[in-house]
């Protein structure tokens, strides 16, 4: 079963004695999503209100979170390029190494937040739910080399459905198309089933219902960080 609200509020309470053993590195938050999810403007939205509470907080993303990224970024989502399936997933693995090593770990070390917009979950639902890659096991092996097994405190998971989700993203003011806007509604769906699959076995990931408005999305988030950070929702 999908861990709720409730539910993710229990687990991070009961996590008590992790965020102890957490206290001397900043707390590693993602946020995942299909398309038109809000997952860039949840971010934003939670740096704000976390740095009201005066914590030390960066934000970043996937791909794209350091300069060697942003060229990985343009490679893979322009539509100059058509990297196959697997090319692709070595570019997000690149991306990922580049971007654990030289910016979420030294964040963390310095006992900085990092919000970070797509991480792991990501690579998993897009390269092995939707591409259907072959040898998830060892996907997942090497997924876990790039990031250095680093994993995050939380996962926020935004799920839309993909037809409100593509919707949104089309009317975006400033919307370029790139290499991932030529997906048909089955290729979301398989991505939704396979962060679904997640949320529901992995342990640090709360799902969230984001075919709601944003304010009744972010109220959500923020009890989740309440809960994360004092221990108790306000
Ligand atoms: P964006 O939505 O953050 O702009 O991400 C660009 C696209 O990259 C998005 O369609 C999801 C895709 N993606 C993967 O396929 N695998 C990954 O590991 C990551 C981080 C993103």
């Amino acid at each position: 079963m999908n861990k709720n609200l409730q539910e993710g509020l229990v687990l991070l309470v009961g996590n008590d004695s992790d965020i102890v053993a957490h206290m001397t590195r900043g707390k590693f938050i993602v946020f995942e999503g299909g398309e038109g999810s809000g997952k860039t403007h949840h971010v934003r939205f939670s740096q704000e209100y976390l740095e009201n509470q005066d914590m030390g907080i960066i934000t970043t993303h996937e791909p794209g979170g350091t300069q060697l990224g942003r060229t990985i970024r343009e490679t893979i989502l322009s539509t100059t390029h058509t990297p196959v399936p697997t090319a692709e997933l070595f570019l997000f693995l690149a991306d990922r190494a580049q971007h654990v090593e030289t910016v979420i770990q030294p964040a963390l070390q310095d006992n900085t937040t990092v919000l970070c917009d797509r991480f792991t979950g990501s690579t998993l639902a897009y390269q092995i739910g939707a591409r259907g890659l072959a040898n998830p096991e060892f996907i997942m092996q090497m997924e876990a080399y790039s990031r250095k097994q680093l994993e995050p405190d939380l996962v926020i998971y935004l799920d839309v459905d993909p037809k409100v989700g593509v919707g949104r993203k089309q009317i975006q003011p400033g919307h370029e198309m790139t290499n991932f806007d030529d997906f048909d509604l089955d290729f979301h769906t398989s991505v939704r089933n396979y962060f679904q699959k997640l949320a529901s076995e992995q342990e640090c990931w709360v799902q969230l219902d984001a075919n709601r408005t944003m304010p009744e999305v972010q109220q959500d988030i923020n009890s989740l960080l309440d809960t994360l950070f004092h221990g108790t929702s306000h």
